[in-house]
């Protein structure tokens, strides 16, 4: 099985970025840990700070039977990003760190999630561990 992984902007500075909301650990030392604990799948990684990088991530995950995307902020206002998960046939799980729905108002509206398999936030890093599991557990 081969799982693509989208993050969205500043989330290459996961373990120094806001540490109290997004935690300590960075992300490369996450990947790691991700790629050890699920040996059996393929799991490739992409970040961009920038939306129309992110729009060919997901215009070229045809490659994957599944993905996972924590757009960011791009989340909560990028229709491009909405459309690109919306023009794809391989499913997505979208994931934030943060409970986005504890914080401000506009980090409520969510262009991409619907069009993605499911949504996990709140959960830290281990929403990432969890969406894995669901592909893994059922399929795409
Ligand atoms: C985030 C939540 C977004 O609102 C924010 O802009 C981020 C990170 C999260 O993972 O909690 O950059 O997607």
């Amino acid at each position: 099985m081969k799982i693509g992984i989208i993050n969205g902007p500043n989330l290459n500075l996961l373990g120094s970025r806001e540490p109290h909301i997004y935690g300590t650990q960075t992300w490369d030392t996450f990947f790691i840990a991700l790629k050890q604990r699920f040996h059996h799948i393929e799991l490739t990684c992409f970040q961009s700070n920038i939306e129309g990088e992110l729009v060919d991530a997901i215009q070229q995950s045809q490659q994957f039977d599944a993905g996972i995307i924590n757009p960011g902020a791009y989340a909560h206002t990028s229709l491009a990003i909405a459309d690109a998960l919306a023009a794809i046939s391989v499913p997505f799980i979208e994931v934030h760190l943060s409970n986005i729905f504890s914080r401000e108002a506009a980090r409520h509206v969510l262009y991409s999630a619907g069009k993605c398999k499911g949504t996990i936030s709140g959960l830290g890093l281990e929403g990432y561990v969890l969406a894995i599991q669901y592909w893994e557990q059922h399929g795409v």
